[in-house]
């Protein structure tokens, strides 16, 4: 295998120019990129390594790249908002998404988690997802082709989840991003096999504690837990070495349980995590 990986025509590129600015193109023959600073032509990457510098016609330098997951979430086109790379990194440990697993997911959004979740389970796994409105469905969609072309581990389902979820097949995680989990709470116990992950990311505390109670309440979990992620990126350059004036100081909430079998007979006694394990 060659170190160079070179540019294809039909493929995404990321450049990314002097100032720190980014365009996500999609290389074609023939086709011209145009910025404040200048115009490359398309031509002018195709064929040359993943990672070159190429120069506009105003002489301004950008580096062409292919966009990891992380960039391509943050710059693919928007329907709903996506959860952001450092949240969907913990997604994956968190609930546990394996090669060969399959997935409950609720809503699809834009599609970034399904993203995620796509490639994490590979091709002998399967990503059930729950979208109501079709316009995000559709945009989801298409960033989904244009990132993993034809995809034959997904499946997308244009309703409620509430609706769909007596009809659905065992599966081995269930992971929501929408506005109201504790609604799913005891419908989910009908599909989640026993020792599987319920993981729900939700943007207010308000709403963490509203599930929390009623994975809590339920003798269907336990081990349930909610966190959040602070990542504070440092400045380093030189003398000066400090954390970043700005960051992203919240973005929300991820509450965790695993699927128990009810003890016969009675309430369940809860499991506590231990802090910090
Ligand atoms: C914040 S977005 C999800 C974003 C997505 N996780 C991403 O990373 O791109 C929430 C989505 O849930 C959908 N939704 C809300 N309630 C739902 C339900 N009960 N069943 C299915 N989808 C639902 C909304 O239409 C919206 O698209």
């Amino acid at each position: 295998m060659s170190l160079l990986c070179r540019f294809q025509d039909g493929e995404q590129t990321l450049l990314i120019d002097q100032r720190g600015k980014r365009h996500l193109i999609m290389l074609r023959k023939g086709e011209t990129f145009h910025s404040d600073r200048g115009w490359i032509k398309h031509e002018d990457i195709i064929g040359q390594p993943d990672g070159s510098w190429v120069r506009t016609s105003k002489g301004t330098r950008c580096l062409a790249l292919r966009p990891t997951l992380a960039e391509y979430v943050l710059d693919m086109p928007r329907g709903a908002q996506v959860i952001y790379p450092k949240d969907l990194a913990m997604v994956l440990f968190w609930a546990d998404i394996f090669p060969g697993a399959r997935v409950l997911e609720a809503g699809m959004g834009s599609g970034a988690l399904t993203l995620a979740l796509l490639r994490a389970v590979g091709p002998e796994g399967k990503v059930i997802t729950y979208e109501q409105r079709e316009d995000f469905a559709r945009r989801a969609l298409a960033n989904i082709h244009m990132r993993m072309g034809e995809v034959s581990n997904l499946a997308v389902r244009l309703r409620p989840v509430e609706e769909g979820l007596a009809e659905e097949e065992p599966v081995d995680r269930a992971v929501f991003d929408l506005p109201e989990p504790w609604h799913l709470v005891e419908p989910v116990t009908r599909v989640l096999r026993s020792g599987g992950v319920f993981l729900s990311y939700v943007p207010t505390i308000i709403q963490s504690h509203q599930l929390s109670e009623a994975l809590r309440r339920h003798p269907g979990y336990s081990l349930v837990e909610t966190f959040e992620t602070l990542m504070r990126p440092w400045n380093i350059d030189g003398l000066s070495v400090r954390p970043f004036h700005r960051m992203v100081a919240h973005t929300g909430f991820l509450t965790v349980a695993r699927r128990v079998v009810p003890e016969e007979g009675g309430a369940q006694p809860h499991v506590e995590h231990s802090e910090g394990h």
